[in-house]
């Protein structure tokens, strides 16, 4: 592999999206940030420069396993301090895996401020076409800073803390909703577009950046040919629109129509996935052209509708294109992790009646590096770990997590990432609970990525192979929700993580006065 280097400087600007004019944070001036490139094998040297003024940050490179490389995995507090102001950290790593994905800051809300950007990862092509359109992001976007919107949302409860949807980070908005009177409003926004010509394929690499929201994608009048989910191809189906939590990736391929025309491409808001309906910030589009003269808008409509519950696609629709059963898990080499996720008091999510409480200035990684004590913990910091025979990587865990918030807000689904892994998705069971056995289990081939819903009520039986030793961070991508808490780490076998005698930049420069950027 070659070595590929790249600089991005965390810096704050004022952004115009979508005709709303407010102070936002981007990398290297712009949202989304640049797109950083790489195939599999390359190792990819990231320098990183804070040049925000008051805050730290530590950037995060979503579904890259950090085989060997847990130091440089971007979770402050976790595995690394947070990058000072005006300092650079140097983020090395190998790229093990190929496909999709986006890079975004880890430090608190900081990514829905715009600190986020694309990641393509070239590799094998498990599908043909013509031409790669790259990455099309969707997102939500609030007009006040999420600082203050988190204010809000702590005060009030809800809502109302997202202002619009943008595709590609941009979209147009309506100044009248805000009585005309907002001199903020200053109106020009515009929709992304994309260029087809007839009868090629494209493919488009969907990834939803979203602070909250889950999405129904959809293109008028054309097919989706879904070819992978996360970084992990799958075989691939056809589909009229397809579902994505937030930090999901689908790859799909696109043929142009033989008539040329213009349609709507739709991110349309799932409404059944919040607790508070009436948030919904409306509907984000883009357009496909086949005439890039014409300026008008299109007037294709859509049969696509909303799904009635809050869920992935089907699970027999992901089939990993490369077939792994894992039947042999569930003998001697397991381990159960059985959680609960509650939610206490007002705005506090816990699993196991504990939220994760980060030491932000005694970073978990560090402490094991420096041969200190962390268990017991008081936190959702847990050992997994099943024999001390740390070279054996033939053994699994298996993470279920049960739905068990009361009332409305069981009825929440939460997208849960995983870091350090692609997990295999056993059960994803709506409105029941687990039975305590691996019965119900699904073992052969698997759906398999890195972020999957656990359903309203219900719940989520995810394994993983322990040949990774590390901390990992495992959370809810509601950048709300994991901010309130809901979130664990696990200590995978602690005795074999070391970061055998490379630099540890990522510890001593970078800790000293952290605490005074919390
Ligand atoms: Cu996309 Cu913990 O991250």
């Amino acid at each position: 592999g070659k070595t590929v280097e790249v600089w991005l400087s965390a810096q704050e600007a004022e952004c115009n999206l979508d005709g709303y004019k407010r102070p936002c944070m981007t990398f290297n001036g712009t949202v989304p940030g640049p797109l950083i490139t790489a195939s599999w094998g390359d190792n990819l040297v990231i320098h990183v420069t804070n040049n925000l003024k008051a805050n730290g940050t530590a950037i995060h490179w979503h579904g890259l396993r950090q085989l060997d490389s847990v130091e440089y995995d971007g979770v402050p507090g976790v595995t690394q301090c947070a990058i000072a102001p005006g300092k650079t950290l140097t983020y090395r790593f190998k790229v093990t895996q190929y496909g999709s994905t986006w890079y975004h800051s880890h430090f608190s809300l900081q990514y829905s401020e715009g600190l986020f950007g694309p990641m393509i990862l070239h590799g094998p092509a498990t599908a043909n076409y013509d031409e790669d359109l790259g990455v099309l992001f969707l997102q939500d976007w609030s007009h006040r800073t999420i600082f203050s919107a988190w204010d809000w949302k702590q005060k009030y409860g809800i809502t109302h803390s997202l202002s619009n949807l943008l595709i590609n980070g941009a979209n147009t908005f309506d100044c009248s909703v805000y009585g005309g009177a907002d001199p903020n409003c200053v109106g020009g926004g515009k929709k992304s577009q994309l260029v087809f010509k007839p009868g090629k394929k494209y493919l488009i690499r969907l990834t939803n950046v979203a602070l909250d929201s889950q999405f129904r994608f959809s293109i008028d009048g054309h097919k989706l040919k879904v070819i992978a989910n996360d970084l992990v191809p799958i075989v691939p189906y056809e589909t009229d629109s397809v579902v994505l939590s937030a930090a999901q990736r689908y790859d799909i391929v696109v043929e142009a129509k033989a008539n040329p025309g213009n349609y709507w491409m739709r991110a349309q808001w799932v409404n059944h996935c919040a607790a508070v309906a009436n948030d919904n910030p409306g509907s984000g589009t883009a357009i496909v052209r086949y005439d890039t003269k014409s300026t008008s808008d299109p007037t294709s409509t859509t049969n696509v509708t909303l799904p009635a519950t809050c869920a992935d696609e089907p699970k027999q629709n992901l089939v990993p294109h490369v077939k792994m059963d894992v039947t042999n898990i569930a003998g001697t080499t397991l381990e159960n992790l059985n959680m609960r996720l509650t939610h206490e008091g007002v705005f506090q999510w816990t699993i196991n009646s504990s939220s994760l409480i980060i030491d932000w200035a005694n970073p978990t990684l560090k402490r094991i590096l420096n041969g200190d004590d962390i268990f017991p913990t008081p936190y959702n910091i847990i050992p997994v770990e099943k024999t001390a025979n740390h070279s054996r990587t033939d053994e699994w865990a298996i993470l279920v997590i049960e739905n068990r918030a009361a009332g409305a807000l069981g009825y929440v689904a939460h997208p849960i990432h995983m870091h350090g892994h692609d997990f295999w998705i056993l059960a994803q069971t709506q409105d029941a609970h687990w039975d305590g056995t691996t019965a119900s289990f699904n073992l052969k081939n698997p759906p398999r990525r890195d972020t999957a819903v656990l359903p309203a009520h219900g719940f989520l039986a995810i394994a993983f192979r322990l040949d990774n030793p590390g901390v990992w961070l495992v959370h809810c991508h509601i950048a709300w929700h994991a901010s309130q808490g809901l979130a664990l780490e696990f200590v995978e076998r602690e005795g074999a993580i070391s970061v055998r005698g490379r630099d540890r930049r990522a510890f001593d420069d970078t800790c000293r006065g952290w605490d005074r950027w919390v």
